[in-house]
């Protein structure tokens, strides 16, 4: 009877058509770059630079790198010069800089190396201003970038292994780094160039432990870089050991506020020798689409770095000038899945359009005390950013009205192995009659899906939120169901990096005949590949506008375009607070990604790429505008939020109940920084698990954990990766980002911080997402000397079923 209602009511869903499944040809044509190995300026001496006692020597001297961190890519080619003499200016020596693989490398085989990527150029202009150049060309390079660097098209080999001695993996990595070395082989100290030292690999440590792999990597930077070139590893203090290669120099990460002391511990008691750097001291933070605007305090910056260069400790501050993620390049980060903002601001001391700020003031009059005799050099001019008055969008191509060709396809595939790598794809099906409508299951849309039933909206799935289902109405026999799936940026931390695009799986409805479910695979698909380049929507059929809305009254998804005028081109802040969810282009250049959650509501136009007179700005927006206009505005929106879901964990009212709860652990943390472990005295059996803390070292009402994770039945971490935070009883996102869900985002120098005032217990309940048997918690409190917020006693507690709050 069941099977009888499951083949009339959903047979077309599951009729199985032979699958055509076209892919597009790969282009490998001929390299944009040439081969030829660019000299650098011969009448530059060559010279040393490697590791002595206790510090580094350049010429054999002793010598304290003050490097400040760029991204060439970031930053519009005209305006390179300005941003190394403003780092120069500051009174920094070095520019250190990754190289990003997949915006050299678009396809297997196909270099560019020309304009915004031209890297000898680059360091060139660094070396024609007296800055050294530390090199870290990955193969990875994490840095908020489109899945940490790496390029798309390895993911077309579905079963291949990142960042680990795949044999695939290893040989695309040796080819790339061999041209990178043609490009700037010619530019390290030895041959007259400015490049003192080469990274291997990056923090690899926070990936896993491989020394096999990275001794891989080590010896293919050797092979093509030579061996009189110095090498170096960064990692953080907590797991620098883990991959630390006899041969290499290593090097920690952290952020401001961090006990530096503490930071160099280990690395002093295991090689009491080793020059110190801390090759990235965080100036500020990244942005993510839903959250607040990062900040962190100059003080605590300028404390950081005067502690260091007292000490002759050498430092990179990532970043002293972010830039821009133009395009679709912003990355993600995980774990769950956290996109990052176009604006790469990072709150450095030069802001994202190349302004000096009170951070960039503070830290050059504290530079000017190190600067060894020499003169710091004169601030450049800044560029005067302008206003353009508002105008409005004449033409639009409704995206339903501009779909390409379709390929036909049985089963549902991701964007890759269709060979697109970026932008959005639509799937089309046919639905069998849902009479009382159904249940449908996205098996998982990557990254922001939206769903339409013959061009009614329906819903949307947000990877962000862990949104997976939708109630479909009821339909008739061979309603059209368009699942319209927008691709963000590709994970670049951790260990989702392998991160597919598009539908990953599959997509199922269900139904309910007389009581009893019914659950049926979705098959037979059309499907569109909307390729995120400037030229697939210049070709769409553009008509002028006359309404934003369509027969629905709901937002038209499309491409809205429109020309303006700019008297005297400079900088500008382009406001999209009108719009929905999307892409921008402006005189064809790729300016960055839009959505109205905020918090950034402006993309950084920069002069340069402006023209006097008639501008073009083309927007994609998959949502479609409230109101299709724009305005050019001096300063940008970087901190306007607009928020949809609650960014704390406990509803109005709610309040943990633990009276009648037994603890499956009671103990004390020990005061001061780093790791602290406890192993229970069982095993404990649950999903769900609270920390209740008790009462703080300090007396003090603030509770802060930075990381923790709980030990699974043999000793070993448990995966976080499917947890959620169930409960908080107090988080500080008042202006920061200080929810619950911060102790395990793989951050070491993010932390979750009750509200000031709040007083204890304090408690978290954490959703493992399945039943585990735990025998142990380790717990990061936060990284300052004064430990803030440090927790004294804690219970914890484990249950099979949910807490009651
Ligand atoms: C780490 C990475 C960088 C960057 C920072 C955070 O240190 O090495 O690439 O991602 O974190 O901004």
């Amino acid at each position: 009877m069941r099977n009888f209602f499951l083949s009339t009511v959903l047979t077309i869903a599951c009729l199985l058509g032979t699958a055509a499944q076209a892919q597009k040809p790969v282009t490998t044509g001929d390299a944009i770059a040439t081969d030829e190995v660019r000299n650098s300026d011969k009448s530059n001496p060559v010279g040393t630079f490697e590791a002595g006692k206790g510090t580094f020597l350049l010429n054999g001297k002793p010598f304290v790198v003050k490097a400040a961190e760029l991204h060439y890519p970031r930053i519009p080619k005209p305006y390179w010069d300005q941003r190394i003499k403003l780092c120069k200016a500051l009174g920094m020596n070095t520019i250190c800089l990754y190289v990003f693989w997949n915006s050299h490398e678009p396809q297997p085989g196909v270099y560019n190396f020309s304009e915004q990527n031209d890297l000898a150029a680059f360091c060139r202009l660094c070396q024609q201003n007296g800055m050294y150049v530390i090199l870290r060309p990955g193969p990875y390079v994490c840095a908020e970038w489109e899945m940490g660097g790496l390029p798309w098209w390895l993911l077309k080999k579905k079963d291949i292994r990142l960042r680990e001695p795949n044999p695939y993996f290893i040989e695309r990595v040796a080819l790339f780094e061999a041209e990178v070395a043609k490009q700037v082989k010619s530019l390290t100290i030895a041959n007259g160039g400015p490049i003192i030292m080469v990274q291997v690999e990056n923090e690899y440590g926070s990936y896993g432990a491989n020394k096999g792999y990275v001794s891989q990597i080590r010896d293919i930077v050797r092979t093509h870089f030579g061996n009189d070139i110095t090498l170096f590893q960064c990692d953080w203090s907590s797991n620098f050991t883990l991959n630390g290669l006899d041969d290499l120099i290593w090097t920690m990460n952290f952020g401001t506020g961090a006990n530096i002391d503490q930071q160099f511990a280990k690395l002093k008691e295991l090689r009491p020798d080793s020059p110190l750097m801390c090759s990235e001291f965080w100036s500020g933070w990244f942005d993510k689409w839903g959250a607040n605007h990062e900040t962190r305090p100059a003080d605590d910056m300028i404390k950081g770095i005067d502690d260091m260069l007292s000490r002759g400790i050498s430092f990179s501050l990532y970043m002293t000038h972010g830039g821009t993620n133009w395009g679709h390049w912003a990355g993600a980060n995980s774990p769950g899945f956290a996109p990052d903002v176009t604006s790469y601001d990072y709150d450095a001391p030069i802001s994202e359009s190349g302004q000096t700020t009170p951070k960039y003031w503070k830290l050059r009059e504290t530079l000017s005390r190190y600067m060894d005799g020499e003169k710091q050099a004169k601030v450049p001019a800044l560029i005067k950013p302008i206003s353009i008055p508002a105008f409005r969008f004449t033409e639009m191509a409704p995206l339903f009205d501009n779909l390409p060709a379709a390929r036909k396809d049985e089963n549902i595939r991701t964007m890759e192995e269709y060979d697109q790598g970026f932008g959005s794809i639509l799937y089309r099906t046919s639905l069998p009659e849902l009479k009382n409508g159904a249940t449908l299951t996205v098996n998982d849309a990557h990254d922001f899906a939206q769903v339409f039933i013959d061009g009614r909206y329906i819903g949307k799935l947000d990877r962000r939120n862990g949104e997976k289902q939708l109630a479909l109405p009821a339909c008739p026999k061979g309603a059209r169901m368009d699942i319209l799936v927008e691709a963000m940026g590709r994970i670049n931390f951790g260990r989702a990096i392998k991160d597919f695009k598009g539908i990953t799986r599959n997509v199922e409805i269900s139904v309910d005949i007389d009581g009893y479910p019914f659950t049926c695979d979705l098959k037979n698909w059309e499907v569109y590949n909307l390729e995120d380049t400037y030229e697939f929507y210049q070709n769409m059929k553009f008509r002028p506008i006359q309404s934003l809305t369509d027969r629905f009254g709901q937002r038209i998804p499309g491409a809205y375009r429109t020309k303006f005028q700019v008297k005297k081109p400079s900088d500008t802040f382009l406001n999209f607070e009108s719009w929905g969810k999307g892409l921008v282009y402006v005189n064809g250049y790729a300016i960055g990604r839009i959505w109205e959650i905020g918090p950034q509501q402006t993309l950084y136009v920069p002069g340069c790429w402006l023209k006097k007179g008639e501008n073009e700005i083309v927007v994609f927006d998959i949502v479609g505008p409230k109101e299709a206009r724009s305005e050019g505005l001096r300063e940008p929106l970087l901190d306007q939020l607009q928020v949809q879901k609650p960014l704390t964990h406990r509803r109005e009212g709610e309040r943990l109940e633990l009276s009648s709860e037994r603890p499956a652990f009671s103990g004390s943390f020990k005061p001061g920084n780093g790791w602290q472990e406890v192993r229970f005295d069982k095993p404990a059996t649950g999903r769900y698990v609270c920390i209740e803390a008790l009462n703080s070292q300090d007396g003090k009402p603030l509770a802060c954990i930075a990381e923790m994770y709980l030990l699974d039945k043999n000793g070993d971490r448990l995966s976080r990766e499917p947890w959620t935070v169930s409960y908080a009883d107090s988080e500080d996102v008042s202006h920061a980002n200080r929810s619950a869900d911060k102790t395990f985002d793989l951050q070491e120098s993010t932390y979750w911080s009750t509200v000031e005032g709040s007083s204890y217990p304090h408690a978290i309940v954490i959703d493992l997402g399945a039943i585990h048997t735990l025998t142990g918690f380790q717990c990061l409190p936060r990284m300052e000397s004064e430990v803030p917020g440090s927790i004294k006693d804690f219970r914890i507690y484990v249950k099979t079923q949910q807490f009651n709050f």
